[in-house]
């Protein structure tokens, strides 16, 4: 496919590409064919059709689309949609009736069973692909959302037999992508046996949330922010992501990856560097990862000492037990997989050097947030600091951004309270998106994939970071494991290891 001239694909200089440029055929009728591949799955299910479903009730998809579920499972066409009807909603607007909406999307919708690695099956599905594309310039996208270790076979079956012989072709990849630098470089050699990285679309969800899109957003578009982004004037930076519930239910996935790699390596780690990057020459998908790259490349791998891990055991609360993770039958007894990890990084560049990047990521813990929050430095001979009821190190602003839940973004400012006397307090700014915002957000996989349908890049992750990416965590990965590091126990539900506060403290700071 990498190679066959009929599937190349034409770029436009914005860097979104259509099959063929539409000045030269503006008359050519094309057709898109969405293959998920692992249809019968749990993240199919919950969120890959609602995605779609939700993405043709908003008239984003092409007026000429189908999707078909692939899968070793034995189901029809009915089956299929039965299946997927059990998780649809109608989100976008609850007072009209979607019904008819749903009838017509599921009749779009056909399932092909067959084996991930048998080119016959996936020759079949190419027949079944044809016959709805009758001629037409046929786009496909393949949705691969099956466990990692089939991910090879199921690309070489699809590019060899089921590749568009006259549109593009393209393959979301969904993550693990590895478990270290050798394992992921690997699978990209793998992959680009069948594919070019133009038609790997490698996803991490997160960039896709809403608040995340929207940190590039208020960092270049407003001038308030951008002058005070670097280590004149903040302090640390932190990545907060918590769970309320633990790993039930993945606990054979979970236990061979770990949250330094399920949460950290990937989606933390890819907001940092949209965070820290410097201003990209345009919002071009390869000017955007270029910059992203650079972050990467200019931060030191983890350091052991500057890492703690966690494991949550099992409590007892008003009358509920909540289990231990070695609880779960998939868990291993004495896993030392960690449930729980901080850790501090640093950027070297003449932007960020000495400030703490901090992150913070749990299962099982008091709460569910995904936060990022920013510390500002003092003010400098702060003529009001005996005015403040609290210390003075709590007086400093604060900028919160909670991709979820409940999104919002707010500062905290210094305020005098109101009255005759001088008091200060703290007060927030705040935009609360549900306030200002009322319509529901769009969940992140809607989003990603009307990218991957558009050829937009920008939220997918090319192979170079994800080496830069791999590079910073492997070691770290392997001296954990190599030295067997107990991590601490901490309660379900509580917040988490004492060490954390430690490792924060070492740098000066506190965990908003
Ligand atoms: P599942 O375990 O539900 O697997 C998806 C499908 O793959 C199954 O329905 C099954 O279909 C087939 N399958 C499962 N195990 C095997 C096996 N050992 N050999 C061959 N086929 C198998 O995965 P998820 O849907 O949870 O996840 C899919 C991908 O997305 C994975 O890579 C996962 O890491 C990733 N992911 C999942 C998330 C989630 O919330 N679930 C979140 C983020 C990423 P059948 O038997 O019908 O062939
Ligand atoms: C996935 C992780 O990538 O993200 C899961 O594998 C985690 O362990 C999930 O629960 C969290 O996603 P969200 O969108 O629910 O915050």
């Amino acid at each position: 496919l990498a190679g066959n001239p009929l599937a190349r694909e034409y770029v436009e200089p914005q860097g979104r590409e259509t099959s063929l440029p539409s000045s030269l055929s503006p008359k050519v009728e094309s057709t898109l064919s969405i293959t998920v591949v692992g249809a019968s799955g749990d993240l199919a299910k919950k969120k890959i059709f609602p995605a779609l479903f939700a993405l043709f009730y908003e008239d984003c998809l092409p007026e000429d689309f189908n999707v078909f579920g692939y899968a070793r499972s034995n189901m029809n066409d009915n089956e299929l949609r039965d299946m997927i009807s059990r998780t649809l909603t109608c989100r976008i607007d609850k007072r009209e009736n979607c019904e008819d909406k749903m009838d017509q999307f599921l009749k779009r919708c056909f399932y092909h069973s067959g084996q991930y690695n048998s080119e016959e099956h996936f020759a079949e599905l190419d027949k079944k692909l044809k016959e709805k594309e009758a001629g037409k310039l046929s786009n496909r996208l393949y949705y691969l959302s099956i466990p990692p270790n089939i991910f090879v076979d199921a690309v070489r079956c699809a590019s060899l037999r089921a590749s568009s012989a006259n549109g593009w072709t393209r393959v979301i990849v969904e993550k693990p992508f590895g478990r270290d630098s050798e394992s992921s470089g690997e699978l990209t050699r793998c992959l680009k046996q069948y594919l070019s990285e133009d038609q790997i679309f490698r996803i991490d969800h997160y960039l896709g949330k809403e608040l995340v899109e929207n940190l590039s957003v208020l960092r270049f578009s407003n001038l308030v922010f951008e002058p005070l982004w670097s280590r004149d004037y903040i302090r640390n930076v932190q990545f907060i992501f918590s769970e309320d519930f633990g790993t039930e239910g993945r606990g054979g996935y979970f236990d061979n990856y770990g949250i330094i790699r399920d949460i950290m390596q990937n989606h933390l780690l890819q907001i940092l560097a949209l965070f820290a990057m410097e201003t990209p020459v345009s919002l071009d998908a390869e000017d955007i990862r270029n910059e992203k790259v650079k972050v990467l490349r200019s931060m030191r791998p983890l350091q052991l000492e500057d890492v703690i891990i966690g494991q949550y055991k099992g409590h007892s609360k008003g009358g509920r037990s909540f289990p231990a993770y070695v609880d779960d039958p998939t868990v291993p007894k004495d896993s030392l997989t960690p449930t729980f990890a901080a850790a501090a990084l640093f950027i070297h560049n003449a932007r960020w050097d000495g400030v703490p990047f901090l992150m913070k990521a749990g299962k099982a813990l008091h709460t569910k947030r995904a936060e990022i929050r920013v510390q500002f430095r003092h003010v400098p001979g702060n003529l009001y600091k005996r005015n403040f009821g609290t210390d003075l190190d709590k007086a400093t602003n604060e900028l919160v951004l909670r991709v979820q839940p409940d999104e919002a973004i707010y500062l905290k400012i210094n305020n005098k309270v109101p009255g005759l006397g001088m008091r200060l307090d703290r007060s927030d700014l705040n935009l609360l998106y549900r306030a200002r915002y009322p319509r529901e957000i769009p969940d992140a996989y809607e989003r990603l994939l009307l990218d991957a349908i558009e050829g937009e890049r920008r939220l997918f992750i090319r192979s170079d970071e994800l080496d830069a990416a791999w590079g910073l965590f492997t070691p770290l990965l392997k001296e954990v494991e190599e030295k067997k590091i107990v991590p601490e126990l901490y309660p379900y539900g509580s917040r988490g290891p004492v060490g954390a506060h430690y490792l924060a403290a070492k740098y000066n700071v506190r965990w908003g």
